[in-house]
């Protein structure tokens, strides 16, 4: 029988998107940006408890977010929880862009906003980081001129790990008058720096946070919008009923309890952080100022071999120099132990380099 499936036009020419490699849970995992110690044993405890009549009911939303809104200061009517950050993120794609409509982001940047861009159809305005990875503010005002539908800004970015300071921010959200403004703050915890008390103030703000990192619930998928309560509204209408799972409400629920738990993982990537770089630009390695909990390093041409050589000793790290420069690599911050496993592997292959 021949059928011809009505394909929409925007998915025609894609392809599917290539999840990571099975059997990545032996390796050193440092290109993704996990929380590699793993979550804290309190959230298993949680975890354990679910009984099988809770698993068999369809979840209930209001005490999990009141508690969770509580976590980032904000009230229950300002949070929308998601499957993931991932989803955090598409759901404004459903909210505010048909096909042909611009969206404006600022590349490198995290490859989800272009990934839904074209499956939703959307016309794609670039900007650019400079090469010394600095945010293109001039650039950035200059194309919400064209009011886009939705600008995307992840603060701090990944891969370069710079942040967008707050008088910049405070330029875009005067300029976008006509633009949803997505701070994807996915990494805030590492920073420090979160745009959540702005809300209130500017309507069109909306921060998008996620539970995959710091929390160390990669596995779970909780992700989460803030905003207005009136501008939340409007996203919300596009939500289907149980976006989130009660194994994922329940994690969180135990992450942000134990605060000393996160409280401990961010102050070790911060020292191991300052550590790595510190080697890495021993050896001449050219790092770039990180607020996430990876790094970004410029290994110049020896890299992309490098890297095959370590991957090959089950040493996994994103590079990145198809859409940066040869030698790129975005390394994520792991265990002590990790961490020297990485440099001695490092040095003894950048000292055998020709
Ligand atoms: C900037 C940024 N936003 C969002 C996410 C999504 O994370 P998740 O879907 O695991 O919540 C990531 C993950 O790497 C990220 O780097």
């Amino acid at each position: 029988m021949k059928v011809h499936l009505p394909v929409r036009e925007a998915i025609l020419n894609r392809r599917t998107y290539e999840a990571p490699a099975e059997g990545r849970s032996n390796k050193l995992r440092l290109y993704f940006n996990e929380n590699t110690s793993g979550c804290s044993p309190s959230v298993r405890r949680a975890l354990a408890k679910l009984t099988a009549k809770q698993i068999a009911m369809y979840p209930e939303y209001q005490a999990p977010t009141e508690r969770l809104a509580r976590h980032f200061g904000v009230r229950p009517q300002e949070l929308l929880l998601a499957n993931g950050g991932d989803d955090a993120l598409r759901v404004f794609f459903d909210a505010f862009v048909d096909p042909r409509s611009r969206i404006l982001i600022c590349e490198p940047t995290f490859p989800m906003y272009r990934y839904y861009a074209e499956i939703y159809g959307a016309r794609i305005a670039v900007t650019r980081y400079t090469n010394e990875m600095h945010f293109p503010l001039e650039a950035v005002l200059l194309a919400l001129r064209k009011k886009p539908r939705v600008l995307f800004i992840a603060n701090p970015n990944n891969p370069t790990g710079t942040l967008v300071q707050p008088d910049a921010i405070r330029k875009i959200l005067n300029a976008a008058t006509h633009t949803a403004v997505v701070m994807d703050e996915a990494y805030a915890e590492f920073s420090g720096s979160t745009m959540v008390p702005w809300i209130r103030k500017f309507p069109q703000l909306f921060v998008a946070r996620t539970f995959s990192k710091v929390a160390g619930l990669a596995a779970l998928r909780l992700g989460a919008v803030i905003a207005r309560e009136d501008s939340l509204s409007l996203v919300r209408r596009a939500m289907p009923p149980f976006p989130v799972n009660l194994a994922a409400l329940v994690a969180a629920d135990a992450a942000v309890r134990d605060r000393a738990a996160m409280q401990t993982y961010v102050k070790n990537v911060k020292r191991l952080r300052a550590s790595l770089a510190m080697e890495l630009n021993g050896l001449g390695v050219k790092t770039y100022p990180s607020a996430g909990n990876f790094l970004l390093a410029d290994f110049g041409s020896p890299g992309p071999t490098l890297f095959r050589k370590l991957e090959k000793q089950g040493i996994l790290l994103r590079d990145r120099s198809k859409d940066m420069s040869p030698g790129f690599v975005r390394i994520t911050i792991g265990t002590r132990a990790e961490m020297r496993r990485l440099l001695q592997a490092i040095r003894k292959e950048w000292k055998a380099r020709r």
